[in-house]
């Protein structure tokens, strides 16, 4: 499966569901996760990211190892809703962009 790091948190910029072929993004409310049972693995949403907050589970950096199972929890938890078009980015998504330690600032 693919996986949403945490750079996603507190920028949320959506490009990514835009071109994901089966709709497995799920919306919360300061990140974006991946369904990892309707992720086939096609990669296109890496590229589309402007956080760069999209890897390939074999691929994620030793410190993101974390997400995997975030993904898949926060997949089906309450609230969190199929999003399939893009929408405005966080209003101060840029500032977010790239800041280190962000898990702390997860809305789940
Ligand atoms: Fe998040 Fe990047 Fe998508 S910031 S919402 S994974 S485009």
């Amino acid at each position: 499966t693919h996986v949403v790091s945490e750079n996603c948190i507190r920028c949320k910029y959506t490009d990514c569901v835009d071109v994901c072929p089966v709709d497995c993004f799920r919306e919360g409310p300061n990140m974006l996760v991946i369904d990892p049972d309707e992720c086939i693995d096609c990669a296109v949403c890496i590229p589309e990211c402007p956080a760069n907050a999209i890897y390939a589970e074999e691929d994620l950096p030793a410190d993101q190892l974390a997400f995997i199972k975030l993904n898949a929890e926060l997949a089906r938890a309450d609230g969190w809703k199929s999003i399939t078009k893009r929408k405005a980015a966080l209003p101060d998504a840029d500032e977010w962009k790239d800041k280190p330690n962000k898990l702390a600032e997860l809305v789940k």
